[in-house]
């Protein structure tokens, strides 16, 4: 097991990059599956996930370069359509991987995906939406198997809600239907606009996407390309918030100040200084955060993802703050951590709310990470906290985050990962 040792009272000071996208490296690298040229893709974060997805298109028969941020994959000899269920389960947008091999071949098996346990999480809008697209699902022990024997044609799609993954995997498995498929109330994300901008630049035909209408016209190839994935937003909230909490100053480059308005806002609303350029965001904390109530929602809205994040910080601001979950059943299981460490919080679960009465004062303690985001909410707190924080089960954050040790070194905090046996 690895955990973050992390010494309190730090002020997070300086200046920093914001890494690749995880949320768009993924289903940018399921592009590749879709196209049988060789594709290049710079920016890729070295993390867990991105590692994984590589690994299982090795597995898938892909050749895959992989050189400090810069991948070259070619799918020509690819030959596997089944994606093994042990890697599949080892994260979420493994999923997305299932509509870019239906997409190139028709056909694909795979299983339930994993990745963190925020909620139920099911797949029940890709699958139907495969369906929608003339695709039979067969269901075998743990394996679903999607296939068609005749060519898939374009449809019209209407999602329930706007899931990111479902909707990145109607695009891909999209791609070369016959004919166009539209999806009605598709989500916005900017990863969404990504993946489509890459798609494009193969010579696919999606348009739309960033809107909750998005256009696919089917094309018969695609072309070999070079991409460059967008910066990881939740990573620049993440050490934004890493100065908010230590009452530090930070400049975040290499950043899109756009892709997280409603971040920056809340920030503002707490009294943080805030200053945008076309590619940087610099924050000074004040002396006293103010309270703030939030509600999580489909981007633009405010991202479940920051949750968390911002609920660390927010054991620092005066007053009581409210959050509401609405995207994810289960994301709160870092407050448990958090009152371990002197927070003041009421869960409410049966409405999914959290409130979080401010207090100057944080101790160190050991916690335990047991999501992603939950996990870096509490590395955060550590490094407000007095005392020792010890964040176990370290591998969660490494999931998402890169040089997360490194980058939080540079800006002055006295953090290390070491392996516990
Ligand atoms: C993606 C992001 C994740 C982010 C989430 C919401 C990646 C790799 N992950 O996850 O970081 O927190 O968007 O912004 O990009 N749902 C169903 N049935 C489905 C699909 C989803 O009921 O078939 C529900 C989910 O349980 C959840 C909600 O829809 O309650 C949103 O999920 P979705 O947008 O699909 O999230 P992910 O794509 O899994």
């Amino acid at each position: 097991m690895l955990s973050y040792i992390i010494e309190g009272n730090s002020k997070i000071e300086g200046t920093v990059e914001a890494s690749g996208s995880k949320n768009a490296a993924l289903p940018i690298i399921a592009t590749a599956i879709l196209n049988p040229e060789p594709v290049t893709f710079y920016n890729i974060p070295d993390i867990e996930d991105t590692r994984i997805t590589l690994q299982i298109l090795k597995l898938l028969g892909c050749k895959v370069y992989a050189d400090n941020g810069r991948i070259s994959i070619s799918s020509k000899d690819m030959h596997n359509k089944t994606i093994p269920k042990d890697l599949m389960h080892k994260l979420r947008s493994t999923v997305v991987l299932a509509g870019a091999i239906l997409g190139r071949f028709k056909e694909a098996t795979f299983s339930y995906p994993g990745g963190c346990n925020i909620g139920k999480r099911p797949i029940d809008l890709h699958l139907k939406a495969f369906k929608d697209l003339g695709v039979q699902i067969e269901e075998k022990e743990d394996y679903i198997h999607c296939s068609t024997k005749k060519e898939m044609i374009g449809a019209k799609i209407k999602l329930d809600f706007p899931s990111v993954g479902a909707t990145e995997n109607i695009i891909l498995a999209s791609v070369y239907c016959r004919g166009v498929t539209h999806i009605l109330n598709a989500a916005k994300e900017p990863e969404i606009q990504d993946l489509a901008k890459c798609l494009n630049r193969m010579g696919a035909k999606v348009y739309g996407a960033g809107t909750s209408r998005i256009t696919i016209c089917g094309v018969k190839k695609l072309h070999k390309t070079d991409y460059r994935i967008m910066t990881d937003r939740i990573e620049t909230g993440t050490l934004l918030c890493a100065a908010a909490i230590t009452n530090g100053t930070i400049k975040i480059e290499n950043t899109n100040p756009e892709n997280l308005l409603n971040v920056l806002f809340k920030l503002k609303e707490m009294g943080c200084n805030i200053l945008i350029n076309k590619n940087s965001i610099t924050l000074k904390a004040p002396k006293t955060l103010k309270r703030i109530d939030i509600e999580t929602a489909p981007y633009p809205g405010f991202p479940t993802d920051m949750q968390p994040i911002i609920s660390a910080v927010l054991t620092k601001a005066e007053g009581t703050s409210m959050i509401k979950e609405n995207i994810f059943e289960n994301r709160f299981k870092y407050a448990l951590d958090l009152k371990k460490m002197g927070a003041k919080i009421n869960l409410n679960e049966d409405k999914n709310i959290i409130e979080i009465t401010g207090t100057s004062k944080l101790k160190g303690e050991t916690v335990s990470s047991r999501d992603l985001r939950g996990g870096a909410a509490l590395v955060l707190a550590g490094l407000s906290a007095t005392g020792v924080t010890i964040v176990e089960n370290a591998e969660y954050i490494l999931r998402g985050y890169e040089n997360l040790e490194e980058k939080l070194k540079k800006l002055g905090a006295k953090i290390k990962l070491e392996k516990v046996v």
